[in-house]
């Protein structure tokens, strides 16, 4: 996803920032290898699919130049914004430039100083400096103190009532000081929200965490209700965790519970096709935190370890593969809350294990073939330890396979380092990636696992799919994407987002409005609702913003699963009339695409009905209130209750005010932030 175009609105709304601009130097390494942006395929050696760069650098930079002149003049967002990346980047380019700063800083990010990376932070984090300075002790905080702690050497802020000092934090702070600064001595959550409410400010400040803030009568514990975020329906946030995740542990921070070493259970013999549930799917009650409940089956040939977590409870877990006997899992749950569980198992085992996930039920099932086949007496030894306020932890991949799926966009697949972790990401969550780009700067930025069936080659279950558009400027972007040699050494969070499932529970009409690279978390989440058995869906409608028609993504996926699904409708809009392939039937310009789509024309009204067979459909138009009103309008067949939206944040804000306008409630309205 392109996020520089709102720059420019942005900048204007936070004027303060800006001011300081030329202190700043972009972020961007000058790289000067090619971006690879040839529509053309082919398999390259290694088992990567590696394409040649053939001059797309120099249509990339015809376009970039006509964007910009496009942008000149231009004094407020208009939709026109919304999709075309090349405006968007001139028009960063354009502001960047008034600031003062030779380089540009579309996004906002400052230079961090050498030794300021997301993996220094963490290292410092991990080194035992008292980066609270409570002494480890966790105490709650009234307002008047917070208030008081508001200079660059001493500053506390809040967030969604919990206060952190951020003293050590400023100079590693992506956004840079000033922009920090703003929240200093406060409850900052709307100003955090506002910004960047997808990042993981919980694990990134763990080891800062002093304690909750008190209210005084006066003051709320948390300065919004869910329903009140939700009239920004851009901020939709999860509620505010629980009072008894409010609590300050007892010890010291983080709150570590250990369960002493588990005594070798009974095991379950089951015959070989034999499948035990005992299952506590509807036992965990909305209000308590979840502990998740362990149990494990075996075939002869395999053994099953399984996690009840809590239904549409959508956890992070990762499994770290030791040796043959020894495994760990850890379930990333709401609230900063890490269960930990290391195994000492009975027999060897296989690695990869599967994973299989019931979201619905909460279930996770991790699915491990025997060394020997046999049936085991017992499983072996398991400890469990739940961390509240965890740190963020990283871990080694390298870009294993490369293939172009359109003129500026791949689909990788990242291998992790001794592939020894498997990472199973939440639908709608991210990674933060960051990787060592020219010049040895260290640029992080978020990306979106995607489905294993959205790569157009075999993906095995350690690996991490990922589609990436190259932005010829950007820092990492082209970095991922360069096609020799593949990137290596990048260093990948555990996932997070702020996106719950279980908001959508009762909802069976649901929309999907995505632009661009804003497709990645609507692919999980599709393939999730087709498949909910409970409170089945009546309609699923994905409506898929991009510039030409050569900028789709997923076309050949999207097709097959509107053939296979009729209460699926995709529409895909190309704002660029002038395209030569907008709008024609089915160009192959995306990869492995075949199948026909169906193409109109006009102003993005056409129903449904209109399609003469079930296929996905080409229109031309933008994002507009034409279009979301068909959302609304009951007798419509894209009549949705909730909507979800990706794309950049102008085209966010527009969906939403559309929304609003054509009488959508708010409150059903998810912002992927991107
Ligand atoms: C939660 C989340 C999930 C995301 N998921 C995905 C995903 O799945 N797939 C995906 O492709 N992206 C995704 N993104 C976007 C991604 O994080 C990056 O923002 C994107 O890849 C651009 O990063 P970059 O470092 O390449 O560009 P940046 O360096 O940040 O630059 C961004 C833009 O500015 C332009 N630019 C760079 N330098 C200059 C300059 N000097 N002057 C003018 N313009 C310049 C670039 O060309 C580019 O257009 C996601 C973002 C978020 C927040
Ligand atoms: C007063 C509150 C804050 C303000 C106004 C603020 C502002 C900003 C701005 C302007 C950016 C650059 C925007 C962009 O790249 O898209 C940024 C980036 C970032 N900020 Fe903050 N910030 C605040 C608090 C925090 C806190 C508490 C953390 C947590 C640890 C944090 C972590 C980050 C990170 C990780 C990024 C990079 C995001 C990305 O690449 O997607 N910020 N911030």
């Amino acid at each position: 996803m392109s996020f520089c175009g709102w720059l420019k609105i942005f900048k204007r709304k936070h004027a303060v920032g800006s001011e300081e601009s030329e202190e700043r130097t972009s972020a961007i390494g000058k790289s000067s290898s090619k971006g690879a942006t040839s529509a053309g395929r082919g398999k390259g050696s290694g088992g990567s699919d590696v394409t040649a760069a053939n001059g797309g650098e120099q249509r990339d930079a015809t376009r970039f130049s006509s964007a910009k002149e496009k942008a000149s003049g231009k004094s407020d967002v208009d939709e026109s914004d919304l999709e075309d990346d090349y405006w968007a980047t001139a028009v960063a380019e354009d502001d960047a430039k008034a600031d003062g700063s030779d380089e540009g800083n579309p996004r906002n990010k400052t230079a961090l100083k050498p030794g300021h990376s997301l993996m220094d932070w963490i290292r410092l984090g991990n080194s035992g400096a008292d980066l609270a300075g409570t002494g480890g002790r966790v105490r709650p905080v009234q307002h008047s103190e917070l208030a008081s702690h508001n200079k660059p050497g001493d500053m506390w802020m809040a967030i969604r009532g919990k206060v952190y000092n951020v003293t050590s934090y400023l100079d590693f702070h992506p956004g840079g000081v000033d922009e920090l600064m703003r929240g200093a001595g406060k409850d900052a959550t709307k100003l955090f929200d506002e910004v960047h409410a997808w990042v993981n400010y919980e694990s990134l400040l763990a080891k800062c965490y002093i304690g909750p803030l008190r209210s005084t009568g006066v003051f709320k514990l948390v300065p919004e209700e869910p329903e009140d975020t939700s009239k920004s329906p851009n901020s939709s946030m999860p509620p505010p965790p629980p009072p008894s995740l409010l609590k300050p542990p007892t010890s010291s921070n983080p709150a570590v519970i250990v369960t002493p070493s588990t005594p070798a259970v009974e095991p379950k013999v089951l015959s070989a096709i034999s499948v035990v549930s005992t299952s506590s799917e509807d036992s965990a009650t909305k209000s308590s935190p979840v502990v998740p409940r362990f149990d494990w089956i075996q075939k002869t040939a395999e053994v099953t370890f399984i996690f009840y977590t809590k239904a549409l409870c959508n956890p992070a877990v990762v499994v770290e593969f030791v040796n043959n006997l020894e495994f760990n899992v850890r379930i990333f749950l709401e609230g900063n809350v890490r269960h930990r569980y290391q195994f000492q198992v009975a027999n060897n085992l296989q690695w990869p294990c599967t994973v299989r996930q019931s979201l619905e039920a909460g279930k996770v099932e991790l699915v491990f073939n025997k060394l020997l086949p046999g049936l085991w007496t017992n499983y072996g030894q398991m400890e469990h330890e739940q961390t509240e306020n965890y740190p963020m932890e990283l871990h080694e991949y390298d870009v294993a396979t490369r293939i172009e799926i359109t003129h500026d966009s791949c689909a990788l697949l990242l291998r992790p380092k001794n592939n020894s972790i498997l990472q199973i990401t939440p639908i709608g969550h991210h990674l933060s990636i960051t990787g060592t780009v020219a010049e040895g700067q260290v640029v992080t930025r978020s990306y979106t696992p995607v489905p294993h069936s959205a790569v157009p080659t075999d993906c095995p279950p350690t690996f991490v799919p990922l589609l990436v558009k190259t932005y010829p400027l950007g820092a990492l972007s082209k970095h991922l994407t360069r096609p020799v040699p593949l990137a290596t050494a990048l260093q990948i969070s555990q996932p997070s987002g702020n996106f719950s499932l279980a908001k959508l529970k009762h909802h069976n009409r649901i929309a999907l409005l995505a632009a661009g690279s804003g497709i990645t978390p609507m692919l999980a989440l599709l393939c999730y609702l087709l498949e909910r058995s409970s409170n089945k869906m009546e309609s699923v409608s994905l409506l898929y913003f991009n510039k030409t028609e050569a900028d789709i993504w997923c076309r050949e996926m999207l097709d097959n699963l509107c053939a296979k699904d009729k209460r699926l409708t995709v529409k895909h809009f190309l704002s660029d009339v002038d395209s030569p392939t907008s709008a024609q039937p089915s160009a192959p310009a995306a990869a492995g695409d075949s199948r026909p789509s169906t193409a109109t024309t006009g102003d993005g009204a056409a129903s449904a009905e209109d399609t003469p067979s079930k296929a996905t459909t080409l229109e031309r138009g933008r994002i507009s209130l034409a279009i979301v009103q068909q959302l609304t309008n009951v007798d419509s067949p894209l009549a949705a209750s909730f909507v979800c939206l990706c794309g950049p944040k102008p085209f966010n804000e527009l969906a939403c005010q559309h929304l609003e306008q054509a009488g959508h409630n708010p409150s059903y309205v998810h912002s992927f932030q991107g």
